[in-house]
């Protein structure tokens, strides 16, 4: 279970990103958060593992009030949290089975997990998961090798690689094609389902969230505008969430998205 409880984060640019962000995640649960650009979504969830620092409020996932935390027992508690980004984050010279296994570790700087020794179980685990991810035969090839779905199933398969109790989600199939963006939705919502795992899926696609997710909630300039049942995703909840903003367009179409491979990792190592 993961609470949130009157989250608000502003930026030191004076930005109110999130302003009293209520509510709760059961375990098992996939919850799709919508919104347009600059809503807040990105901050939401990295207030959670404090990749962000929020300014106000507590989150607390299971016993463990994640606000409250110094550094250690932040990168401690950060194991817990599996996190898949937009730009899979994966270290392009290793390779795929050196991607799954940094997982192990949770987010951290790539050279310290190059340096560091697996067991045998967690080696066993990642080419499981590779299995599953249906890249077990890719698991010796680069990363920079791959394709942007392929290195997406990389990234979903690192974050499981940590066993962890929560996962946090960012845009994972904005630079994806439509077909792959649904085989990239239903691994995750399968394997929440297979684990009993809660997730915050962040995604601008409004359709892709209506059919992955078990709960929707809506994010309009850092306020919760809406939370509920995919199915109460009104047009007229749609236009509040979205404004002035032809929603229509966001319904299924991220064909014109960049499928560009080469996009950099993004520094896992920030606010650490
Ligand atoms: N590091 C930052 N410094 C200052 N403002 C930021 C920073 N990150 C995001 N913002 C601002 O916070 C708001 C929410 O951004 P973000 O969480 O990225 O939204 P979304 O993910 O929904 O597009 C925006 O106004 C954005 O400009
Ligand atoms: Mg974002």
């Amino acid at each position: 279970m993961l609470k949130l409880d009157k989250v608000s984060k502003t930026y030191k640019t004076g930005d109110k990103a999130l302003h009293n962000a209520c509510f709760e995640v059961p375990a098992g649960q996939v919850v799709g958060l919508i919104g347009p650009s600059g809503a807040g979504k990105s901050t939401l969830i990295r207030c959670i593992n404090r990749l962000v620092e929020p300014t106000q409020g507590s989150i607390t996932l299971g016993d463990t009030e994640l606000t409250g935390l110094n550094r250690r027992e932040l990168r401690r508690a950060r194991r817990r949290i599996g996190m898949i980004f937009q730009e899979y984050a994966l270290v392009e010279r290793l390779t795929v089975m050196e991607n799954v296994l940094s997982g192990r570790l949770g987010y951290v700087p790539a050279w310290r997990s190059y340096l560091r020794k697996f067991s045998a179980d967690d080696i066993a685990q990642a080419f499981s998961l590779l299995d599953r991810v249906g890249l077990a035969d890719h698991y010796n090839k680069r990363a920079d090798a791959l394709s942007g779905g392929q290195r997406q199933r990389v990234g979903i398969a690192r974050a499981l690689e940590q066993n962890p109790e929560l996962l946090l989600v960012d845009e994972p199939t904005a630079s994806l094609d439509p077909k792959t963006s649904r085989q990239i939705m239903r691994l995750i919502r399968t394997a929440c389902q297979e684990r009993n795992l809660p997730a915050i899926i962040n995604i601008h696609d409004v359709m892709l969230a209506q059919q992955f997710s078990d709960r929707i909630i809506g994010l309009k300039a850092g306020e919760i505008v809406f939370d509920g049942a995919p199915d109460a995703l009104t047009d007229e909840v749609l236009t509040t969430i979205y404004g002035d903003e032809d929603w229509t367009q966001l319904r299924g179409d991220n064909a014109e998205q960049s499928t560009d491979p080469e996009t950099p990792a993004v520094d896992l190592a920030e606010g650490v």
